[in-house]
């Protein structure tokens, strides 16, 4: 005999079938939703593997048109170009050099696929000696300056613009860099180009990969006199106000997993396009437990991708983005 109990609401009607739960799915994922960082390798002949990411590779301005046209014909967002410089500078001088390997590579891109939407990084880190987002003081070496460290980025936002770039990209949190970015674009004739703020970007262990495949772990010190602590909820939805009232376009929450209350909150508080960077640790923790047999990747990325829109994103930055959509295309 099988006890019925009195219920009204059953929940599990709607998960009976396949078809049940396709018709009533709040989110999906779409390789339109994804962009792929890229790592172009000033000094690389073909590409250089990142030994803490591996499937991620430093590409040769020479062999990117091959990553560019699998990344085109993926169908996926955009790309985010982040240089690696042959030469570094105290001052960062690569980073504005309009011959730069970022200059470069968007040029290059745009010659072999031109639709393919190019994002570019805009910070000091990878091309400073001692490894900071910008110029540091004798005095105090841990806390990068402020106003002339902006006045830098804005240069190599225009030289971004003027290589082709799509969208811009400022990754290093010091005060007011979206306004200051926003009218150097506008009185260079960029004023058409949007900026995707790295609005509310965390002082993170997660970032460690990056850091080998960028080389730009600070040589002293760390970031957390710009960056935010990752105590603080309320102060990132301060900094998302303050980028969208200087002029951001698209705002991004960063590193992802780890943040998706921040995520949440910034969703129900904005109405602009909100991105978010699951970032180079997290892609790690991943490759590392799936290539012990411990889960199954394929499962646990489009899970985590899930997540990320339920919570909000539009966009999602993703070392993931090429096999997710392979992925997404064969469901
Ligand atoms: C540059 C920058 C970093 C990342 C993106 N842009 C590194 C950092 O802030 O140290 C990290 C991305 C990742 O870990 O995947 N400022």
């Amino acid at each position: 005999m099988t006890e019925q109990l009195d219920l009204i609401h059953r929940p599990r009607r709607l998960r009976r079938t396949a078809a049940l739960r396709n018709l009533i799915a709040e989110v999906d994922i779409a390789p339109r939703n994804l962009i792929r960082p890229l790592f172009i390798d000033e000094a690389a002949s073909g590409t250089r593997p990142i030994t803490s990411m591996p499937g991620v590779e430093r590409w040769s301005l020479a062999a990117l048109p091959r990553i560019v046209e699998a990344a085109a014909n993926a169908g996926i967002g955009a790309v985010l170009l982040f240089g690696v410089p042959d030469e570094k500078h105290d001052d960062g001088r690569g980073a504005w050099d309009d011959a730069g390997v970022v200059q470069r590579a968007v040029r290059r891109i745009k010659q072999v696929a031109p639709d393919l939407v190019v994002i570019t990084d805009v910070c000091l880190c990878e091309y400073t000696s001692h490894g900071h987002c910008g110029f540091v003081p004798d005095g105090a070496p841990e806390n990068p300056v402020n106003d002339a460290s902006v006045a830098a980025l804005c240069r190599v936002a225009t030289s971004h613009a003027a290589a082709g770039a799509d969208l811009i990209a400022p990754s290093d949190m010091f005060d007011g860099r979206i306004g200051a970015i926003r009218r150097s674009l506008d009185g260079a004739g960029f004023s058409h180009l949007p900026i995707v703020s790295y609005a509310a970007k965390f002082a993170s262990a997660f970032y460690g990969p990056f850091r080998e495949a960028a080389g730009s772990a600070p040589t002293f010190g760390d970031r957390r006199s710009h960056q935010m602590d990752p105590r603080n909820g309320r102060e990132a939805l301060r900094e998302i106000e303050l980028d969208i009232e200087q002029g951001a376009d698209i705002v991004l929450v960063k590193p992802g997993l780890a943040y998706l209350d921040v995520l949440a909150r910034a969703r129900d508080r904005f109405d602009v396009p909100l991105a978010a960077y699951s970032v180079s640790g997290e892609y790690a923790m991943v490759k590392a437990a799936a290539a012990n047999g411990w889960i199954d990747e394929r499962s646990i990325v489009l899970e985590s991708l899930t997540a990320f829109r339920r919570a909000g994103a539009d966009l999602i930055v993703t070392y993931h983005a090429l096999e997710a959509a392979s992925w997404l295309r064969s469901r």
